[in-house]
């Protein structure tokens, strides 16, 4: 029984690159998949979780990070900036702070959840903020990088953070033995969708696996740019990861759902929410509001026959409940303290 090396490591011969390289690592990815009995349940299929809060940073964004960190490294870089709605920024800044380079986030104001703003501080980038949304930041984020060559940009838009995240694909493979007939996952810049496609695809491929899944991806309805077929200039969501209205891997998300014969659907805020409480309550995984999107969808699919009974499910929740603690408590009453009394317990308890 040996740990975990990280997936540089586990999957270093099918990562573009990546054979003779010494990893920036801090052991991301084999992250569990984690049957769900009650979406089992409510949609008359086999689902599973594969709960990527459980990476070191608590998101997916670990994945891509190793890869595209080590790729600089590699290329001499000292400084990697990034446009983010928290995830990306909070990774980036673990993974500089290993790879021992500066790392500056450019984040939309206000609007990113508390924990993600808390471990960008923590890890030591350079947090600016922007009076934009997270397209703009993308946008200038893009500029700079090009101004500043010296500066490694480290957004999806970096081929390698792609490679790095297809590993999730390989491992939900591994562990089923093969390929779910459905693969769930939020979508807001569309860099995951993209990187889980070439991931089947690329198992299929080399006859590892035999088929493929139909590809469903969720926008919020307030920043559902490919479901309406149109970029979104002022996207607007609860949850905020996913608040873009300006996907830049747009042909990547396009393809994955075309060749896979998915879908894309939106996920209203109340769908959204629902699925939040769900997971969290009756599955015992807290999950941030973004992730729950995947769960929302399918739910959503199944009212509309879109499942067939039995299938295998896979929805990815891409990041932990810890993220947004603020949307956790969000109409919670405030309950008094009781007195140090056994007896008050029982009483709010209802037992006596
Ligand atoms: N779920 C979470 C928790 C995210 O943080 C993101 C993206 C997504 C889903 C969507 O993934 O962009 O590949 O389609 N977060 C980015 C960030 C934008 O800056 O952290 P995508």
């Amino acid at each position: 029984h040996s740990r975990w090396p990280g997936l540089i490591a586990a999957y270093r011969d099918r990562l573009a690159g990546a054979a003779d390289w010494e990893p920036v690592t801090l052991f991301e990815g084999g992250t569990p998949l984690v049957p769900a009995p009650r979406l089992s349940q409510l949609t008359g299929c086999e689902v599973y979780l594969k709960v990527e809060g459980a990476n070191p940073t608590g998101s997916f964004k670990d994945r891509g990070m190793t890869m595209a960190m080590t790729d600089a490294k590699y290329r001499g870089q000292q400084a990697v900036l990034c446009a983010s709605t928290g995830n990306t920024s909070a990774s980036a800044a673990a993974y500089a702070t290993r790879a021992g380079m500066t790392c500056a986030v450019l984040i939309p104001q206000g609007k990113i959840a508390m924990g993600k703003l808390a471990q960008a501080v923590m890890l030591g980038a350079k947090v600016i903020q922007v009076e934009g949304n997270f397209d703009d930041c993308l946008e200038l984020a893009r500029k700079v990088t090009s101004d500043f060559p010296s500066i490694g940009l480290v957004n999806s838009v970096n081929p390698a953070r792609i490679e790095g995240q297809k590993t999730a694909s390989f491992e939900i493979c591994d562990v089923l033995g093969r390929a779910p007939d459905v693969h769930a996952l939020p979508v807001g810049n569309a860099g995951n969708i993209t990187a889980y496609w070439r991931g089947y695809r690329e198992y299929r491929a080399d006859g590892v696996t035999e088929t493929l899944p139909r590809m469903l991806g969720v926008q919020a309805a307030g920043a559902a740019p490919l479901v309406n077929g149109a970029p979104v200039s002022h996207p607007e969501t609860i949850a905020t990861a996913i608040r873009i209205g300006a996907p830049a891997s747009w042909n990547g998300a396009v393809a994955a759902k075309e060749e896979s014969g998915g879908a894309f659907r939106a996920a209203t805020d109340e769908e959204i929410l629902h699925a939040y409480r769900l997971v969290a309550a009756e599955e015992g995984v807290f999950v941030e509001p973004a992730s729950a999107a995947s769960v929302a969808g399918v739910l959503a699919a199944h009212a509309e026959g879109w499942l067939e009974p039995g299938q295998t499910v896979v929805c990815t929740v891409t990041g932990n409940g810890l993220k947004d603690p603020d949307t956790a408590l969000l109409g919670m009453p405030e309950v008094q303290a009781i007195q140090v009394d056994p007896v008050a317990v029982a009483a709010r308890l209802e037992l006596a």
